[in-house]
């Protein structure tokens, strides 16, 4: 049966800051889809990491379904009335444009989707990040998909002999979306040269070569390129089918042990180590650290099994201490150097106004002087 998994994500306010938020923002999201699902959605989940809700669903509308998108945008303007009725802080801050028209993408929410042929058993897991930005996701992506010291699947799962396919997405074309199919093995170097620079090239999805099935959908969406400024970091999430001819979910988790610095964190203007978390959590030390959660599910003619939350296991606590030290020590460092992320990533921000200022009260000593 071929079926679509579709997540959809905004920020539309929260509670105390850019913390996390409120219940009846959820119950609200959440009742508007169950109210107007019938005859679209197959099953759906709803959920939220840090400030972003996430609405997971499946259907067989494929990729781009317009009404899928408007329910999605519905549910999240719903959402969007209720954070203004509370006075919740940023309501509404991921819809940047009034009108719905036809699809989110381009609007302010994050997507990812895929459609594919459900397998007898249709493991699959669900990551939400916050306050980071796509790239986040290209180290990860490429220890499980292509690193044999991570993924033990490449040497020993014969169904992985072939190796995968990366499409990268360069995100600083803001016209249309400018990408490139790398394969590895043989392409490794090229897709880590890439990859090395997470602001630029991102992950967009990645295919078996054995069997050409879809394994990764990551939202590629840039914030800024589409409100000119800065509005908020384009906390990304990600579906990624697991086990058989793909990586097994422990080769997926594993890398994300890391705690790898990512861009983000505090007004989306620092690196800071991304640290894995539970389900429903949302956010605190210096509006962070950015965070990523993961819902692993079954899907089976479309329905989803209650989710298992990935990195709830003791194991991960130890890991999460670890973490929090990697957090305190950058930030010791306050504004300098590689503890604040480069002008480039800056340039939608306020900062451009107070070097401009300055630009006037620099001066050229005479050469002579010199
Ligand atoms: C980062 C984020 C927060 C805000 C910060 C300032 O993605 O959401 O770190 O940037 O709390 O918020 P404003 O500028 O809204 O006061
Ligand atoms: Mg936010
Ligand atoms: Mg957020």
């Amino acid at each position: 049966m071929k079926m679509t998994l579709t997540a959809i994500k905004a920020d539309i306010g929260s509670i105390g800051g850019h913390i996390q938020p409120s219940q009846r923002v959820l119950e609200t999201v959440t009742g508007h889809v169950r109210q107007h699902q019938k005859g679209l959605l197959i099953d759906w989940h709803v959920s939220y990491t840090g400030d972003d809700i996430a609405i997971l669903c499946t259907h067989t509308g494929g990729v781009g379904h317009e009404g899928v998108h408007k329910l999605a945008w519905d549910a999240f303007k719903a959402g969007t009335d209720v954070a203004k009725d509370q006075g919740l802080y940023g309501a509404g801050q991921d819809l940047l444009k009034d009108a719905f028209a036809g699809n989110v993408r381009g609007l302010g929410p994050a997507v990812a989707e895929m459609e594919f042929d459900e397998r007898t058993a249709e493991p699959f897991l669900f990551f939400a990040a916050d306050k980071t930005d796509p790239g986040a996701y290209n180290l990860p992506l490429y220890q499980a998909f292509a690193d044999p010291m991570t993924c033990s699947g490449l040497l020993l799962s014969p169904g992985m002999f072939q190796g995968f396919s990366f499409t990268i997405m360069d995100v600083s074309h803001v016209e249309a979306d400018r990408v490139i199919t790398l394969n590895a093995p043989e392409d490794l170097y090229d897709i880590a040269a890439l990859l090395r620079d997470p602001e630029r090239f991102v992950v967009e999805s990645i295919h078996s070569r054995q069997t050409g099935e879809q394994a990764v959908a990551v939202s590629t969406t840039r914030l800024h390129n589409i409100a000119g400024k800065y509005t908020g970091k384009d906390d990304p999430i990600m579906l990624v089918r697991v086990q058989g001819s793909f990586p097994a979910t422990g080769e997926v988790l594993a890398p994300f042990h890391l705690g790898a610095y990512v861009a983000g964190f505090m007004r989306g203007s620092h690196a800071g180590p991304l640290m894995p978390v539970r389900q429903n959590t949302g956010t605190s030390f210096f509006d962070g650290p950015p965070i990523v959660s993961c819902a692993a599910f079954c899907v089976h003619h479309g329905r989803l099994t209650s989710p298992v939350d990935a990195f709830a296991h003791p194991y991960w606590d130890r890991i999460r201490d670890r973490i929090s030290d990697k957090a305190t020590e950058i930030r010791r460092q306050g504004f300098f150097g590689n503890a604040m992320l480069p002008f480039s990533e800056l340039e939608y921000g306020g900062i451009v106004k107070k070097l401009a200022d300055l630009e006037e009260r620099f001066t050229v000593r005479p050469p002579e002087t010199q």
